[in-house]
């Protein structure tokens, strides 16, 4: 553990490194329970970084586009920033045009939470806490997080996330990494391979709301049931790659299955994405424009890198239809991502 950086109020980020059995390394900071570093082997042995973010805390703080951080209380969007629980209406902020995205102004991104080493029988670990205040961005009840990450010895990035709450409160909590797997000296994320399992997506306008439709991913630009590099159809896609994934709709939606794999050919690095949630954003870092430097001195241009974000649908607190993201007193939200890394 060392020191990553002082925050404005002079409280210190923790920095962990873990290291596992095969040869891999992951970097976590205590700001916003963020991991800064990933480095995995290709399938010559080569270990490379392969997860995009900064060198400094300041850069953390001054201009992150939620680089490797975990995202809530509510990852994604919220129509407006409101709805209405127990007949009681609550306000957002709208920081995403007329929404509200990741939780607000100051989401659990931007906060300091409380760490410890942990030590499990799969692999090294850290295991992040924060309490959100009651009424903390407008969400109701006081929220307690946990957050653990676990670097296992078969290679996976395991997060498992719990929380508990003294009001009724919609909590969805994601992984927001943004992975090259072709390592610092890919440009773009354009010739990595995907698979999604899914084939449906949440419909949605055109500021990413759902309008409540469920369609289908039929053969079109959105359809990665079968292998295809993410270049291939992306001029069809608004911008780039920016939706919601159904991988189930079943409203207690708990099982661990399969959602995506990535492949990138040149380093023959692979990442599977297993979860609990029944959906998966997938974000082709369209908003990246060549004005951040990174890591290394890297430029990220326009999808330099990637993000498959399990979480629940968006906006799903104003659609009933959808799995709830509703938690209530006494209950405990949980859910566990893994992404295994392995080569090919
Ligand atoms: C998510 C959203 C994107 C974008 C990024 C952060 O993936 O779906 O629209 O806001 O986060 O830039």
């Amino acid at each position: 553990m060392d020191v990553f950086g002082t925050m404005p109020d002079g409280r210190r980020v923790q920095r962990y490194t873990l290291f596992n059995e095969q040869g891999s390394l992951v970097r976590l900071i205590s700001y916003g329970a963020t991991v800064t570093e990933l480095h995995v082997r290709d399938r010559a042995g080569k270990v490379e970084d392969v997860v995009l973010g900064f060198d400094s805390l300041e850069s953390y703080l001054e201009k992150s586009p939620y680089f490797g951080c975990t995202t809530g209380r509510v990852a994604n969007r919220i129509a407006q920033g409101r709805f209405t629980l127990e007949g009681v209406q609550y306000q957002l902020a709208a920081n995403n045009g007329p929404h509200h995205l990741h939780g607000g102004l100051k989401g659990l991104d931007k906060v300091l939470w409380n760490s410890q080493p942990i030590h499990g029988t799969e692999g090294p670990g850290v295991r992040f806490q924060y309490q959100s205040p009651d009424g903390e961005e407008g969400y109701p009840g006081n929220l307690t997080i946990t957050v653990e990450y676990t670097l296992s010895h078969r290679n996976e990035l395991r997060i498992e996330y719990t929380a508990v709450t003294d009001k009724v409160t919609p909590v969805n909590l994601t992984h927001h990494s943004y992975f090259n797997l072709g390592g610092r000296g890919c440009k773009d994320i354009l010739g990595h391979v995907l698979i999604v399992l899914a084939s449906q997506y949440t419909d949605f306008d055109s500021t990413l709301i759902p309008t409540g439709k469920f369609a289908s991913v039929g053969g079109g630009p959105f359809d990665f049931l079968l292998p295809q590099p993410i270049g291939a159809r992306i001029g069809e896609a608004p911008g780039g790659y920016d939706l919601n994934y159904v991988v189930s709709h079943h409203p207690d939606h708990r099982k661990l299955s399969r959602q995506a794999e990535l492949y990138e050919p040149q380093s023959g690095r692979v990442m599977t994405v297993e979860s609990t949630e029944p959906g998966l954003q997938f974000y082709s870092g369209n908003f990246l424009d060549g004005t951040l430097t990174g890591k290394y001195g890297v430029v990220y241009g326009k999808h330099s890198g990637l993000c498959l974000e399990s979480q629940h649908f968006p906006d799903s607190v104003n659609h009933p239809e959808f799995p709830s993201t509703i938690l209530e007193p006494g209950k405990t939200y949980h859910q566990l991502t893994i992404y295994r890394f392995s080569t090919r």
